[in-house]
C-alpha cells in the first residue's frame, strides 16, 4: 500500500515511523542525509493536510552508570533540524506515548507535524517478547488513525514502531521505504550484468551472509576495508599487524573455493597503504600486498589498485557499494574509498546503475566531497540494505504487504 492508498488525509492522525538515527559529535548532527531523505514523505503527508506524528529511535539507549540514556539520545537535536528542514516548527514531545505526547498530538491542526521522543526509552520498542511490542504498539497506535512506514534503515528489525503498529492501523509504505526497495531490487532481482559489488568496512564476520549470497548472484566481487585482510591471510599471505578475524579464515577460503567454482570473480588489491600505527598522522608507505611488514597495518589499499578496482567496474551495468576501503576518515588513508567511488560516478555516467549502501559509504561519499547525483542511489540504510543484498525478507517489509 502506498499513502495515495490511505484516501484523504486531512484533519487525520497519521504515525509516520522514521529512521532519524544519525550521527552525533555532542549534540551536533554530522551527517543529516536521514532527515533530508525523510523530506518528501512528510511533506507530501502535510501538504495533505494531515497531522503528522513520527516516531523514531536514536541509537542503542541502555542505562549504564554515569549517564542518563534520556540526556545522551534525546532526539531534540533532530527535531531542531527536521524544523529548520521543514521551514516550520516541530514540537517534541518529552515522551513517546504518555501525558506530554497526548497532548502534543492533541495540539496539532490540520498539516503541522510533531516528534515523540526516542522511542527506544521504552525497552517494550525491542524486546522478544510479542506481548510486550503489541502492548507499545496499542499505545501508539492510539495517537494516530494511520501508520505510514517510513524509516527504511531499520525495517530490517521487528519492533514495536516498525512491526507491531503495521498490525493495528491502517498501513502504508512511504515514498523513501518505496524508493529504497525498488532500487535495491534492480540489484537483487535480475541484474542487468555485469554485476560488480564492491564491499568494505571493518569486519568479514558482519558480511558473511552478504557475501554468500553474492557469490551465487555477481559476477564479480571487489573487497577492500578491514575486512580485506582476512580475505589476504586465507591466501595465505602475512597480513602484519593488520585487522584479522582469525576464526574466520577457513570460511573466507571457503568463499574463494565456491567463487572460483561458480566463476565469479574477487578481486583483492594489489597493494596496500601500511602504517606504523592506527593514527591520522601515522608514518606510512604503500607496499605489495603480497609484501606487508610484520610490524605495519595496512589502513587503505593502495593507488595501483584503486586504478584496479575502478577498471573493474568500467564497464559495470550494475553496481552495489557497501563499506569504505580504508579509514577515509584520516585524509592519508581516504584514496581507496575515493577512487571506488570516483569509478563508480565514472561507470554510471557511462550507463551502470549504481547503489551505495550503509551508512559508512553513504557518510565517507559525503564527507569526501563527492557530488550524490553521480551515483543511482545512496541508501539510507546500512543493516537493511544489506540484508536485502543478502536476499531476506524484511520483516518492517513483509508486514506491509498484508
Ligand atoms: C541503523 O543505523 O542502521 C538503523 O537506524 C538501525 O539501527 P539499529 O542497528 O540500532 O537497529
Amino acid at each position: 500500500k502506498t499513502i495515495d492508498q490511505l484516501g484523504d488525509l486531512r484533519g487525520k492522525r497519521v504515525l509516520v515511523r522514521s529512521d532519524f538515527n544519525v550521527p552525533l559529535d555532542g549534540t551536533t548532527i554530522t551527517d543529516d542525509g536521514r532527515i533530508v531523505a525523510a523530506l518528501p514523505t512528510l511533506t507530501k503527508l502535510l501538504d495533505a493536510g494531515a497531522r503528522v506524528v513520527v516516531t523514531a529511535h536514536l541509537g542503542r539507549p541502555k542505562p549504564v552508570d554515569g549517564f542518563t540514556p534520556e540526556e545522551k539520545f534525546s532526539l531534540a537535536p533532530v527535531a531542531q533540524r527536521l524544523g529548520e528542514l521543514l521551514g516550520k516548527p516541530v514540537a517534541l514531545a518529552a515522551d513517546l506515548t504518555g501525558e506530554s505526547a497526548q497532548a502534543t498530538v492533541a495540539g496539532l491542526a490540520d498539516g503541522e507535524i510533531a516528534l515523540l521522543e526516542n522511542v527506544r526509552f521504552d525497552p517494550r520498542e525491542t524486546s522478544k517478547t510479542d506481548a510486550d511490542r503489541q502492548a507499545l504498539a496499542a499505545e501508539l497506535a492510539a495517537l494516530a488513525d494511520a501508520f505510514v512506514s517510513d524509516g527504511f534503515g531499520v525495517v530490517h528489525r521487528k519492533q514495536a514502531s516498525v512491526y507491531d503498529v503495521a498490525q493495528v492501523l491502517p498501513a502504508a509504505a512511504g515514498d523513501l521505504v518505496l524508493k529504497e526497495v525498488e532500487s535495491l531490487s534492480r540489484a537483487t532481482t535480475d541484474p542487468q550484468r555485469p554485476y560488480a559489488v564492491v564491499l568494505g568496512g571493518s569486519k568479514v564476520s558482519d558480511k558473511l551472509g552478504v557475501i554468500a549470497n553474492l557469490l551465487t548472484k555477481a559476477d564479480r566481487l571487489l573487497i577492500g576495508g578491514g575486512m580485506v585482510f582476512t580475505f589476504l591471510a586465507a591466501k595465505g599471505l602475512g597480513v602484519g599487524k593488520s585487522l584479522l578475524e582469525e576464526d574466520q579464515i577457513e570460511t573466507v577460503k571457503g568463499y574463494l573455493a565456491t567463487a572460483e567454482a561458480n566463476g565469479v570473480e574477487i578481486v583483492l588489491p594489489t597493494d596496500i597503504v601500511a602504517a606504523d600505527a592506527f593514527a591520522a598522522d601515522a608514518p606510512h608507505a604503500v607496499v605489495a600486498a603480497d609484501a606487508i611488514p610484520a610490524d605495519k597495518l595496512g589502513l587503505d589499499i593502495g593507488p595501483a589498485s584503486g586504478e584496479l578496482f575502478a577498471a573493474k567496474l568500467a564497464d559495470a551495468k550494475t553496481i552495489a557499494w557497501n563499506g569504505p576501503m580504508g579509514v577515509f576518515e584520516f585524509a592519508a588513508f581516504a584514496g581507496g574509498t575515493r577512487a571506488v567511488a570516483q569509478g563508480i560516478i565514472d561507470a554510471t555516467t557511462a550507463g551502470a546503475f549504481s547503489i551505495v549502501g550503509g551508512g559508512d559509504s553513504a557518510a565517507a561519499v559525503r564527507r569526501l566531497g563527492f557530488d550524490e547525483a553521480g551515483f543511482s542511489h545512496i541508501s539510507t540504510g546500512g543493516g537493511a540494505s544489506l540484508e536485502l543484498l543478502e536476499g531476506k525478507t524484511l520483516p518492517g517489509i513483509a508486514v506491509l504487504a498484508n
